[in-house]
Formats: C-alpha cells, structure tokens, sequence
C-alpha cells in the first residue's frame, strides 16, 4: 500500500486590504496584512504511476463544487502545471476534504491549490525552485503565492510580493459567511469609481503581544472592496453587525471580496460564545469560532496529519 499525504490549506483572512492602484491589464494592486487560521480545508492523496490525476471531493462544503467538472477545480490545475513543469511520469489519488465555503474570500480554492503545490513536490519528490513554484502559483490565481507561502506577510503588487512580517499570536477569531458565494470580478468592478489608499501604512517591524493590541492598530486601515461587496451583497452588513454586537469583539470587518467576515475577540471563550449566540439567530450562516495560526503551528499540526 503506499503512502498517504496530507496538507492543510488554511483559510486566508484578509486582516486589512487596500487597493492602491490597477494595471493596465485591469488587474489591482493592493497592500493586505494577510494571516491564516485554524480552520480549513485538508487536502490528502497517494501517488500513481500512471499519471493521472484523480480528485474526489468530500466534506461538508463538497454540494457547492458538484456542479464544477473536476478538471476545472484548481487542485488538478495545480497537479498538471506541476507535472508539466517537472517533465515528472507520476499521477495522484487525491481526496480533497472542503470544509471552507467556496468563493468566500478567504482563499479556499486558493488555499486548495497551493495545498496541492506543497503535497505533490512532497509526493513526488520534486526538487523545483522557489521562483518555478511561485510563478506556476500566480498563474493559478493572484491569492495563490500567499496561501503557498502560507505564513503571516504583507502582500503587494497584485498578490505576488509577499513581505514577512513578525507572526502573531493566536488571537482568537470568529469567522462568519452568510452562505452566498459572490464573484471578485464583479466586486472589483463595482468599485470602479472609488479612489485608491495610499500605500505604506503598515510598519512591517510592529509586533503584536495580543488580539487587543492588533486590533487596535487595524482600526486605522480597512477592506477598501467592503462597499462595493455590500451594495452587491447586502446580508455583509449584517454579518458585521452580527459579529460587532457580541461581547468581547474588538473588530468586524470582510476578508478579501466577501462575503466571509471575521470578528476578532479578546478572547476564545467569547468567540465561542458569539459563534452558539449567532448560530442560534442565523441557522443558515457558516460560523466557525478559531484562531491565528503561525507557520510553525501549521507544520506540527501537518506532521500529526500525516
Ligand atoms: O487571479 P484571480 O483569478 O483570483 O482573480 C480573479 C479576478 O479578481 C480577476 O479576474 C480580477 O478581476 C480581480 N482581481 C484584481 N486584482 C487583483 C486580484 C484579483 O482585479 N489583484
């Protein structure tokens, strides 16, 4: 029998994201303080010397993707650049479990694909370098790079400049989707006519001992797609009011296009709270209390997958 793989992919939270500008190729620049968090989809998988690349899909969000065909899923894409790239014969069995909402804003497909990134060089014993890997990522979607890397950075450019930062503590986070997927095209275009942020604001040195203190300091940046995502999607506002209105909430606010938001506590105790006290209003939204994850938490946490 041979040996089964495993990789977390992450949910990727937009802690601030401004747009500073656009391309002329229509895509945005941005500056965005992205971290990742305990909860996520897991990717797993064993490998094949036939060269095909299978995918089930399984999970508690898996109904969403039924209607997608496979070979569209990201997680295929990723596998065949990879094989392309490598001149490698191998294939793969792999069985992704979905449990983020898809199109939500917090880089589930994004996080898929750079799960599959990791778990196939691992599997297949590729020896590709940084940049390769990184260019096949952006080719897959501008928020890949950063779910590759998959540690707390500043991220610029259209997503591909990613600056490490000092990670964070794990700061306790509820994260709420009101259970409508919207497009980020159409929520970019919608914010057409808005000015861009100046970009520079965030001291890339700043440490954070708590959630209090983060918070804090986020207050003065914000998501600068937030308007346009909740004239297209109203329910957004209600999500945040949601999240504001519970004790312990020291921020609400929407990662990248929506309509996830997160609400950052002071501590997990009132996360949990809030998450069974809105559940109770809202049965129908995704609610899942959880908290920052740093790089090497995620590691340990992979090497108990496996
Ligand atoms: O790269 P990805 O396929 O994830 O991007 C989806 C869409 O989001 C793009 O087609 C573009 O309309 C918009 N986008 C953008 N600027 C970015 C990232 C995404 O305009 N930096």
């Amino acid at each position: 029998m041979s040996a089964t793989y495993s990789e977390q992919a992450p949910a990727k939270i937009n802690l601030f994201l401004h747009i500073t500008g656009k391309r002329d190729d229509g895509y945005h620049l941005l500056e965005s303080l992205v971290c990742f968090t305990a909860v996520g989809d897991v990717l797993s998988g064993e490998c094949r010397d036939d060269g095909a690349i299978n995918l089930t899909i399984t999970g508690p969000m898996s109904a969403s993707l039924a209607l997608e065909e496979t070979k569209n899923n990201l997680v295929v894409r990723a596998a065949r650049l990879l094989q392309e790239e490598s001149g490698t014969s191998l294939g793969a069995d792999l069985v992704l479990d979905k449990r983020l909402p898809v199109a939500s804003g917090i880089g589930g497909g994004s996080a898929d694909a750079a799960s599959a990134l990791r778990l196939l060089c691992d599997m297949w014993q590729l020896d590709l370098d940084q940049n390769a890997l990184s260019r096949i990522a952006l080719s897959l979607g501008a928020d890949v790079p950063v779910c590759l890397h998959g540690r707390t950075c500043l991220m610029s450019g259209i997503g591909e400049e990613l600056t490490d930062l000092p990670e964070l503590p794990p700061v306790a986070m509820l994260l709420i989707n009101p259970g409508k997927a919207v497009s980020t095209p159409a929520i970019f275009k919608a914010r057409e006519d808005e000015a861009f942020s100046v970009s520079g604001l965030w001291d890339v040195q700043r440490e954070f001992a708590s959630g209090a203190a983060l918070a804090d300091a986020l207050s003065e940046c914000g998501n600068d797609l937030t308007l346009a995502a909740t004239s297209i999607l109203p329910e957004i506002c209600d999500v945040l009011n949601a999240l504001a209105r519970e004790e312990g909430c020291l921020l609400a606010r929407m990662s990248g296009s929506g309509a996830t938001c997160f609400g950052i506590y002071d501590t997990s105790d009132q996360a949990e709270k809030a998450a069974i006290a809105i559940a109770a209003q809202h049965p129908d939204w995704w609610i899942s209390p959880t908290e920052i994850i740093s790089q090497q938490a995620r590691v340990l946490s992979n090497i108990g997958a496996s």
